[in-house]
């Protein structure tokens, strides 16, 4: 949630700051500012709420011209206090001498602003945030300099920040910290950008330093100076270099990066395996396992967490390590997963899933476990991240850089990792060992002749555009498959829809159903699908409308559905991959229909590093 990019060097700041905040604007697009300071010593202050455009021509009608080459920039998701400009960031201190950008929470803020207020401080925004700057100046008043004032303040905040500030004291540095929230330097030729996401530097330079909990960094035109507050030490960490392109940033002639990240689907599924599996003789090596392999034979109950689409692709994965490994598994929502005080076993080990790796309720729910000397893992798309910094062993998702709020190829490819997994963990013991992996070599291309079907799916789509009320079912492993299908129907065409195991129908949901009502049914081949036809002939009974989405070749099923969606056969445990880029598409669809902005749907962000 968020995005903060603070950049200093020689070349003008101020557009590459916008530039970054325009890559960042997936994260949080309410309310958007830039601050900068000149040659002079004369600061000046953008806010404009809305997208980060709304900033930009805000700067360029400026009477005074902007030049500088010093400026930080943040595009918000609000937390506390509505969007507005007085709540856009950066926020200041009265004299605006300081400039304070913001990604998280501080926890204790009302606490510190009745302190201040006390003193005499004013406040004109309804945001945590206000409080750096202010207690920033407060300490200023006592302290040697702006550095010592700044780590006395992040010694008093609570909660989780990424934080960089600016200031008239010292217009020739940046300074930065970070607790919880993520921050990144990017060390290029002629600057250094500060940001809480490599996107808004990859276009400048593929050296970068992730600073790390408890550490504040001063930053200057030419270089960095990292030091731990918590230990009062200096820290000496050198640049490690980016592993992806800005390509991979651009929606390549999609109108939506959406619509491009579901093209990516059958690319998705090739990296995901990529060097991990083997037909002759049939093997799966999974290199970020290894290390921890001899614990994993011991390992007797799994607890699997996440959120959102995560937590649906973990149901997936649960239902597949307990078939083939067969380790019983619990998945659990990472929001509640920290409230529960159930007892673990040092046997039992916990799997976190995360595109982002910066979910703020996954990252508590590993926080949670630390002291239990239980093994840790991830699943987690976005390479360094703090939740693959913070677990002992993961497998990367390698599904490249993922834009739109909607996750799409984040669930594929989070799926066909856990599959990799339940077979590693099966130790080639089970009968599904060598068919699985045939057909994982083979999914690549089914989701490939599946994508041609976009025209059809969208045709169907469109007849239920106008519907208001949607239902989502399947059995077994399509069930969470219909969690997944109802949560993209739901945030980015804003219809509501409810997921269901088909076979709870009788057991309340069929009230609902009427002309007005449909349903998605999932009723791929497999041993339940008859079941899945007599829900559907329900259905029908009551006269609701239903579209299906089969295997091809089931021409029965037109004699009981509405519509039909084909999708190409496949393993029942890998259904929901293929159904997922057919549900994706139709709420696409349905999104367009409706004119909505479907990359950034409303009230959300990409990564919510908030809990
Ligand atoms: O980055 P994460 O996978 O941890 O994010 C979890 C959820 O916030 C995320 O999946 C969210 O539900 C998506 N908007 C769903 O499309």
């Amino acid at each position: 949630m968020c995005g903060i990019v603070g950049c200093i060097g020689k070349k003008q700041a101020c557009p590459i700051v916008l530039d970054g905040l325009r890559a960042l604007e997936y994260r949080g697009y309410d309310s958007a500012g830039v601050a900068v300071i000149d040659s002079n010593n004369s600061a000046q202050l953008f806010k404009q709420v809305g997208g980060v455009e709304n900033v930009a021509r805000l700067i360029n009608s400026s009477k005074k011209p902007v030049k500088s080459t010093v400026a930080i920039g943040h595009t918000r998701w609000a937390t506390h206090g509505q969007p507005s400009i007085e709540n856009a960031h950066p926020q200041t201190n009265q004299s605006k001498t300081i400039f304070v950008v913001h990604n998280g929470i501080i926890e204790n803020y009302s606490e510190i602003r009745e302190k201040l207020i006390g003193q005499g401080y004013k406040f004109i925004s309804e945001t945590d945030t206000e409080v750096i700057p202010q207690l920033i100046d407060y300490h200023l008043k006592k302290a040697k300099s702006f550095e010592q004032a700044f780590i006395k303040t992040l010694g008093e905040l609570r909660g989780a920040y990424a934080i960089v500030a600016l200031t008239t004291e010292e217009p020739d540095k940046l300074f930065a910290a970070r607790l919880s929230s993520p921050l990144v330097i990017g060390v290029a030729d002629e600057e250094l950008i500060v940001a809480s996401d490599p996107a808004a530097i990859l276009a400048h330079t593929k050296q970068v330093v992730y600073i790390k909990d408890y550490e504040m960094v001063v930053v200057d035109s030419k270089s960095y100076k990292i030091h731990n507050y918590l230990k009062d030490t200096t820290v000496k960490r050198g640049t490690e270099e980016l592993d992806f392109d800005s390509e991979e940033f651009s929606k390549a002639g999609y109108p939506t990066y959406m619509l491009k990240e579901i093209f990516e689907a059958p690319a998705t599924i090739k990296s995901a395996t990529l060097g991990r599996i083997r037909l002759d003789p049939p093997l799966v090596k999974l290199g970020g396992l290894e290390r921890v392999s001899s614990q994993l034979k011991f390992i007797d109950r799994l607890v699997i967490v996440g959120c959102g689409t995560s937590f649906y692709a973990g149901l997936v994965g649960e239902y597949l390590i307990e078939e083939i490994a067969k380790i019983p598994v619990e998945v659990q929502l990472a929001s509640e997963f920290k409230y529960r005080d159930e007892p673990f076993s040092r046997s039992t080990a916990l799997l976190a899933i995360s595109q982002s790796g910066e979910t703020a309720d996954t990252i508590a729910a590993l926080k949670k476990v630390e002291d239990y000397g239980i093994l840790r893992l991830g699943v987690v798309n976005n390479v360094g991240s703090t939740i693959a910094r913070m677990t002992d062993a993961g497998v990367y998702c390698h599904a490249g850089p993922e834009r739109a709020v909607a996750s799409t190829k984040a669930f594929i490819s989070q799926v066909v990792v856990l599959a990799e997994i339940a077979l590693y963990l099966s130790n080639g013991t089970s009968k599904l060992y060598k068919p699985l992996l045939s057909e994982l070599e083979l999914l690549p291309g089914k989701a490939a002749e599946l994508l041609k079907q976009t025209e059809t799916i969208k045709r169907i789509a469109l007849k239920y555009k106008d519907d208001r009320d949607f239902l989502f079912i399947g059995r077994h492993y399509l069930y969470p498959a219909a969690l997944e299908g109802a949560l993209k129907l739901k945030e980015v065409a804003y219809t509501h829809a409810e997921g269901y195991a088909a076979g709870e129908m009788k057991h309340g949901p069929l009230a609902m159903i009427d002309p007005s009502f449909p349903t998605l049914a999932l009723a791929t081949d497999s041993p339940q699908l008859e079941k899945t036809y007599s829900n559907i002939q329900e259905i029908k009974a009551r006269n609701g409308r239903v579209v299906a989405i089969a295997t091809e070749g089931n021409k029965h099923i037109e004699s009981v559905a509405d519509d039909v969606i084909y999708m190409p056969q496949t393993a029942e445990q890998f259904q929901p991959i293929l159904a997922a880029t057919v549900m994706q598409l139709f709420a696409y669809y349905i999104a367009e229909a409706r004119g909505v902005n479907i990359d950034q749907p409303r009230n959300l962000a990409k990564s919510v590093t908030v809990e």
